[in-house]
């Protein structure tokens, strides 16, 4: 009690010397806390006689006092100085300067689609749509893809945990299902294109989770495979505007159509680039699959009322990014989805580039 001066030069210089608001707090502690030095004191006074008491009592509150009243200080100074350092730090800078490109570009995919789209326009096409999130029935059953059947693992399915008549939804694994949720609609003759996103659990240079593609659908009487293949090629001749263009009918299987065709076109991945060329019957390059098609299986006509004596027809499902790759050679088809803007700039298009076949050769 004798050197209360002592103490509080001694305390306001450790309030001084806190370097952070933690220290500060320590300081407090050793202070004011329940074992804190002036608290030491405090509990002192019930032994000293009632003269004595008074005089040290108030000494030691105005000491508490002046430690409490330099600890705020402190504080209030400190937090200041915290805001003052964030305002600094944290200061926005609104002079950052514009993206240097004012216009955007079209993707490719979109591109391609619109290319695609109005050439089959031309043809008398027209576009019809159906969800991404599809029922069971329209992508696998009604595709006759019953549900036991093998070809549905090679679907690679993302499944969602919605149901609909006891079965999980899918992410459509292909464009087909439309061509169900047309016929259910629309009576014969039937010309429809159908673009969109498909879905699988895939992911190469050639294969993305997330990819898209044009269903085609014709049904009318007396509809044939001639018909199949001559649509496809019209169609190639006015896409890649090649005559020379090397195509591979190759024959395969779907359980929705029979019989079944893939369709390769001949190209070459060398050296990181990729070029449409001669396919290997020469022995110097590849074959990139573009699409698979065929006649429609009359088990699919008739799983829509539709009159399989009567009716015959074709479908085609073809990769949007393969058509893009092989006509603008880009080799790699994940570099799609990447949203580089120096890819985005070197292989997008001109808002202004409307693709239209006024002004080429006829189909
Ligand atoms: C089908 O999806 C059938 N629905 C096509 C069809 C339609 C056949 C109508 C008969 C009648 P496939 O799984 O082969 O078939 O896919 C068709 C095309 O989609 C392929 O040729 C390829 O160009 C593209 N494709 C398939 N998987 C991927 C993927 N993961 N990434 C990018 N493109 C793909
Ligand atoms: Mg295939």
């Amino acid at each position: 009690m004798d050197d209360l001066d002592a103490l509080k030069t001694e305390l306001i210089g450790e309030v001084s010397a806190a370097a952070d608001l933690d220290a500060l707090e320590q300081v407090r502690i050793s202070a004011l806390g329940k074992k804190g030095r002036i608290t030491d004191l405090m509990k002192g006074l019930g032994q000293m006689s009632a003269d004595e008491r008074k005089e040290a009592g108030q000494a030691l509150n105005a000491l508490k006092g002046h430690i409490n009243d330099a600890l705020n200080a402190r504080k209030s100074e400190m937090e200041g100085a915290g805001i003052d350092a964030r305002l600094e730090a944290e200061r926005v800078d609104v002079t950052l300067p514009p993206r240097p490109e004012a216009t955007g570009s079209i993707h490719p995919i979109s591109q391609t689609i619109d290319e695609v789209v109005s050439i089959f326009g031309e043809m008398g096409f027209t576009v019809a749509e159906g969800p991404d999130m599809e029922e069971d029935w329209y992508n696998f059953t009604a595709l006759n893809i019953p549900a036991d059947h093998p070809a549905r693992q090679e679907h690679d399915t993302f499944y969602l945990n919605a149901e609909k008549d006891g079965q999980r939804m899918v992410l459509r694994t292909h464009t087909s299902p439309v061509q169900i949720r047309t016929m259910q609609k629309q009576k014969p003759p039937i010309r429809i294109i159908v673009p969109g996103r498909t879905y699988r659990c895939d992911h190469d240079a050639t294969h993305s989770p997330m990819f898209h593609q044009v269903e085609g659908l014709v049904i009318d009487e007396k509809t044939h495979m001639g018909h199949l293949k001559g649509c496809l090629n019209d169609f190639f001749r006015a896409f890649f505007g090649l005559q020379d263009l090397p195509v591979r009918f190759r024959p395969s299987y779907f359980p929705f159509t029979e019989p079944s065709a893939e369709v390769d076109i001949g190209c070459s991945f060398e050296s990181g680039t990729l070029t449409i060329g001669r396919g290997d019957d020469k022995g110097t390059g590849d074959w990139l699959e573009i699409l698979g098609s065929g006649m429609i299986h009359p088990n699919v006509l008739e799983n829509c009322g539709i009159d399989s004596t009567k009716y015959q027809g074709f479908a085609f499902g073809v990769g949007i990014e393969r058509l893009a790759m092989l006509k603008y050679g880009i080799p790699d088809l994940r570099t799609f989805y990447d949203s580089d803007y120096r890819w985005l700039k070197h292989f997008g298009f001109a808002g202004l580039d409307v693709p239209s076949l006024v002004g080429r050769a006829a189909v």
